[in-house]
């Protein structure tokens, strides 16, 4: 492949890469997957396990409503471990964990077999049944990983909301889900603190009904409220009898739903991204093992948090269908000390690393010396996810932290989307920054306004052509929303609320969110969730918030508020409204900066144009104002 000519500054794999590589021919693999798109798929199913075959690989007949291997019967928590406790990868790791204090775990799949049965049999017990929902809210410790496979197994649909967010995004999401029982941790420790999980989701429980059992898991061991008859330690149920270490698994239907995933969209309340067992398992399956090139004898580590798609698809359920071994790491990259990740490398002999560009940009501003301290020869690919990398990092993470024999497979993909969409495998020439191409058979635009195709190198909405496995099959309780969300804008496209531009060479280049999203250190919150935060303090009378590029983040959030009469500005007003957005939605969506004004841009219509704002930060021309009210 090293004779392609390709424009601008390109990196071609190094021999070893290639002759490890699982996909060895990509141009030859894309082939395949164009040349039969369902067979593709199909092949790839395969390797899974079903109790009834498909009759169907997809069925388009009520679009955008697809499904996939319709008429299959499956469970994707046997795929992920009955299958291989009967086998010798019984006696493989699944899971290595290791705590922020330091603290060490370590599952095979006998053990993860185990304990999750018993987690499963503790919700039977709690009346817990096919297609119900189980709100789990926890730091990055195993049982996290348990809880979400043990809902899997018994047909349950969890709602993992991540340990970050607080009272009121907490509050909303076992509201929306209806959930009957929330999992929770007593805290989770965050750079030496504690995260007060248990005291957030009692808060949360008193604005929010239906919860009828709530499950404790001891982690950091502080005093805690328990409620008598609602409230009851994991440890304590894990002990009796009912928690025995065989359950019956559900038999479910491909298209059953196996969870939902709260995400932030352009308006209103967030959305509940669904996916179902079928074609989810086959698309994480599958693009993790060609994507990661993964091995049996490999150490995955993918550092994102369980609490977001990342972690769901690539951190529990594609490295167990694969039968990998997956380290999970509980804290921070820089704490204490900014060579953390480097140490746990090392220690662990981590062949494969998956993180995002804020956490490269946080850890290259420390230094090489931190960086080579330290023996990573294990390392043999990178990842990147969750915003577009700057090509400075990506030199320096290719360099410094790879060796400069380690390809990046910079991956584009969303909460919708399930699995990678666009990006290489590890023999495609690289160009920092871009996601390369797309995935065997998926088919991408850019389009204009007008739903023209734009020429290359010209910025417009990314769009997809075609139906995968792993895509969002509905919003769970809203499907005209999803219709409207995701299918209205360009008829029979799926709309991702990026814009992009494609090179000469094919080479895609996300440029970021077109949307109300804003991406702060690659968490996605919506602006409506941080104003309608600012707006329930007694002091706001009207919010707006917007994203500006920052060093670190990639983009940081700032706010513009009205005070209602009887309120002046104030440097503690404004500490006190970042502490409520920080109590409300998380400590991830403070506003940086929050600038008291008397008015706001609006359309005739009311609706803020948060583009005029970010226009006069940036100094940039705002564009067209003729919907400005004056
Ligand atoms: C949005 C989706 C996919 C898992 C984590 C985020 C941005 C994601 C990349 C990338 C440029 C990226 C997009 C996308 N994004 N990966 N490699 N390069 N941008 O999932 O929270 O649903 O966010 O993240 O803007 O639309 P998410």
């Amino acid at each position: 492949m090293a004779d392609q000519k390709l424009n601008g500054e390109v990196f071609f794999p190094k021999e070893d890469t290639i002759n490890n590589a699982i996909v060895k021919d990509w141009n030859q693999f894309k082939l395949k997957a164009e040349e039969n798109y369902i067979g593709f798929w199909e092949e790839e199913a395969e390797n899974l396990h079903w109790f009834k075959r498909w009759d169907k690989v997809l069925d388009d007949s009520e679009k955008p409503f697809y499904k996939w291997f319709t008429g299959a019967k499956t469970n994707i928590s046997f795929n992920c471990l009955d299958v291989h406790v009967k086998t010798a990868r019984r006696n493989k790791l699944a899971l290595i964990w290791e705590g922020e204090k330091g603290e060490f775990e370590a599952m095979s799949y006998y053990r993860l077999h185990q304990e999750t049965c018993r987690f499963a049999n503790i919700l039977k017990s709690m009346g817990v049944v096919k297609g119900d929902r189980v709100t789990i809210y926890m730091g990055r410790i195993p049982e996290i990983a348990i809880a979400m496979l043990a809902c899997a197994r018994i047909g349950a649909i969890h709602s993992v909301v991540y340990g970050g967010f607080s009272v009121e995004s907490l509050h909303e999401r076992i509201e929306d889900s209806q959930s009957k029982v929330l999992i929770v941790a007593d805290g989770a420790y965050q750079r030496g603190k504690i995260v007060p999980l248990k005291e957030i989701a009692d808060e949360a429980l008193k604005r929010a009904g239906g919860i009828e059992h709530v499950i404790v898991v001891k982690r950091t061991g502080q005093d805690i409220n328990m409620e008598f008859g609602r409230d009851m330690w994991y440890h304590e149920l894990r002990s009796l009898p009912i928690a025995n270490n065989d359950c019956v698994l559900e038999i479910m239907d491909a298209e059953d739903p196996l969870f939902i995933l709260y995400t932030s969209g352009t308006t209103g309340k967030p959305k509940a991204i669904l996916h179902t067992h079928g074609g989810y398992q086959v698309g994480v399956y599958s693009t993790l093992k060609y994507v990661f090139d993964l091995k049996d004898e490999d150490r995955y580590w993918c550092a994102a948090d369980p609490g977001w798609i990342t972690g769901h698809s690539y951190i529990v359920y594609g490295p167990l269908l694969n039968g990998a071994t997956s380290f999970m790491y509980e804290g921070a990259p820089n704490y204490p000390y900014p060579n953390r990740y480097w140490q746990m490398i090392e220690k662990y002999g981590i062949n494969i690393l998956y993180t995002s560009p804020t956490a490269i940009r946080g850890l290259m501003r420390f230094g090489d010396a931190w960086v080579n301290r330290h023996d990573l020869s294990s390392l043999r690919i990178l990842g990147s996810v969750g915003e577009p990398i700057n090509p400075e990092a990506w030199k320096w993470y290719y360099k410094t932290v790879g060796k400069g024999k380690c390809p990046i497979m910079d991956t584009w993909w969303q909460t919708e989307t399930g699995m990678f969409m666009i990006t290489p495998t590890p023999t495609v020439p690289l160009k920092p920054g871009s996601g390369t191409k797309a995935f065997p058979g998926l088919q991408f635009d850019i389009l204009d306004e007008n739903g023209d195709k734009v020429a290359d190198n010209e910025e417009g909405y990314l769009v997809i052509k075609n139906p995968w496995p792993a895509m969002i099959r509905t919003l769970w309780g809203d499907p005209e929303r999803y219709v409207q969300q995701y299918w209205s804008k360009y008829p029979g496209y799926y709309l991702t609320g990026d814009s992009a531009k494609r090179d000469e060479d094919g080479y895609f280049w996300v440029i970021g969110r077109v949307d109300d999203v804003i991406k702060v250190s690659g968490y996605r919150l919506g602006t409506a969730e941080i104003e309608s935060a600012l707006v329930s303090h007694k002091a706001v009378a009207e919010a707006a918030a917007i994203g500006l590029p920052h060093e670190i983040k990639g983009n940081a959030i700032y706010a513009y508020v009205i005070l209602r009469a009887g309120f002046e500005q104030s440097d503690e007003l404004f500490e006190e409204l970042r502490q409520h957005v920080g109590h409300e939605v998380g400590p991830i969506a403070k506003p940086e900066q929050i600038k008291f004004v008397n008015s706001l841009p609006k359309t005739r219509s009311g609706k803020i144009m948060r583009r005029v704002l970010k226009a006069k930060e940036l100094g940039l021309d705002p564009g067209n104002l003729s919907t400005l009210e004056e």
